[in-house]
């Protein structure tokens, strides 16, 4: 792995030793060519490449599918992962009147804030070291949970869950399997099919590498047929009977689409979404696999210094199967706030995440960067 290569498409590498991509991964160069490319030629052409773009954008779903294991056909777009959450929710609710949700006590507010807007009953699992035994979420659920809902890997902890194992026990029950894979995915592509998951949801800012996008939001037909969108677009009309692409008849019945088209309402920001494409054909130069084994040993070599310090390091890191690119950790008798703000002023970016230290590696990071970190703590202690 030609990790110094990797950090020459990367100008962010020159400027910050760069721990904050749990916040937004910086953009490769590839990927910001590819959407200035994509302004150009709304400079040049206008609105001609619009139903391009949108086969583009198709094209986009089927490579996405074919890492989370399903039909490119499950996958569509939302403006973020409230959003998606939202309208799972009201989906639920459109069928359901009495019914509870078990999720996590550190989930990150997108994943309980629209749920609980809804009044839905939210149960929070408590943690134990950070971890959320599969015994522990079953034993929150009763005959009114309809659902479980979890981020595959956790934002204030980096602990990652083990989907497949909680997938099955939710199957065996009846239980809808709602997951938030943004501080997962691609490094860490969740089977949709082997992990029987029911609705996905991955934020693309986090780890896409093409900025704010919105997110990826992913259903399994089954949950599609059983409830059926609370709202809908223009464009999540079926027109498949039709020879226009646009429903313009008034108070005549109308379907949706069956597949994620339904979800993908209106007019959307197309030439950004396109830059996720560059992004992954970048990621795949290098190798999925190669880049995430790049990413656990850095933050070996991390984990394996801050030891030497003292901290109290809360993420999970018995073994590789429980851990991520996030690092987080809590300076013992220091002012953490005050660590974030003075390694920034050294351009070494970490961020506060409930009161911790959170560090993210990702595939840019090499020993320099961990160094300069360690060494900048140090200086601070
Ligand atoms: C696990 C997780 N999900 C989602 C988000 C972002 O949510 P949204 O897309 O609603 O802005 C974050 C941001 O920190 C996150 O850590």
């Amino acid at each position: 792995m030609d990790i110094e290569k990797i950090r020459a498409e990367f100008p962010v590498c020159e400027n910050y030793h760069y721990f904050q991509s749990a916040g937004m991964s910086p953009m490769p160069l590839p990927v910001y060519e590819k959407i200035t490319e994509g302004y150009r030629s709304l400079t040049d052409h206008g609105d001609i490449f619009f139903h391009k773009d949108i086969e583009k954008q198709e094209e986009m779903f089927g490579i996405i599918a074919g890492m989370l294991n399903c039909n490119k056909k499950d996958i569509s777009m939302a403006e973020s992962n409230s959003m998606a959450m939202s309208l799972t929710g009201m989906a639920l609710k459109k069928k359901h009147n009495d019914f509870n949700i078990v999720s996590m006590e550190e989930e990150f507010p997108s994943n309980s804030v629209p749920l609980e807007y809804l009044d839905i009953e939210m149960r929070y699992v408590k943690h134990k070291d950070h971890r959320y035994h599969i015994e522990d979420i079953l034993a929150l659920c009763d005959e009114n949970t309809l659902a479980v809902q979890t981020s595959y890997v956790q934002y204030g902890t980096g602990f990652r869950q083990d989907l497949y194992s909680l997938g099955a026990e939710l199957e065996k029950r009846n239980i809808l399997f709602i997951v938030n894979a943004t501080q997962a995915f691609p490094f860490f592509p969740p089977d949709m099919k082997a992990n029987n998951i029911d609705v996905l949801s991955i934020s693309a800012h986090k780890w896409g590498f093409s900025g704010h996008i919105g997110t990826f939001y992913v259903t399994s037909p089954d949950f599609r047929k059983n409830y059926p969108s609370p709202i809908a677009g223009w464009l999540s009309v079926d027109v498949s009977q039709s020879d226009d692409f646009i429903h313009t008849a008034k108070n005549k019945d109308f379907d949706l689409w069956e597949d994620g088209r339904r979800y993908l309402f209106a007019s959307a920001n197309l030439k950004s979404r396109l830059g996720f494409s560059a992004s992954l054909k970048f990621l795949q130069e290098y190798g999925i696999d190669n880049l995430r084994k790049h990413m656990l040993e850095i933050s070996d070599y991390m984990i394996k210094y801050l030891k030497e310090l003292p901290c109290e390091i809360k993420s999970p890191n018995a073994g590789h199967s429980e851990r991520s690119a996030i690092v987080v950790f809590s300076m013992t008798g220091k002012n953490n706030a005050e660590i974030v703000e003075k390694l920034a002023e050294k351009k070494i970016i970490v961020a506060l995440r409930d009161g911790g230290i959170r560090a993210s590696v990702n595939i840019f990071t090499n020993k320099d960067d961990v160094d300069a970190l360690i060494n900048g703590i140090q200086g601070l202690i």
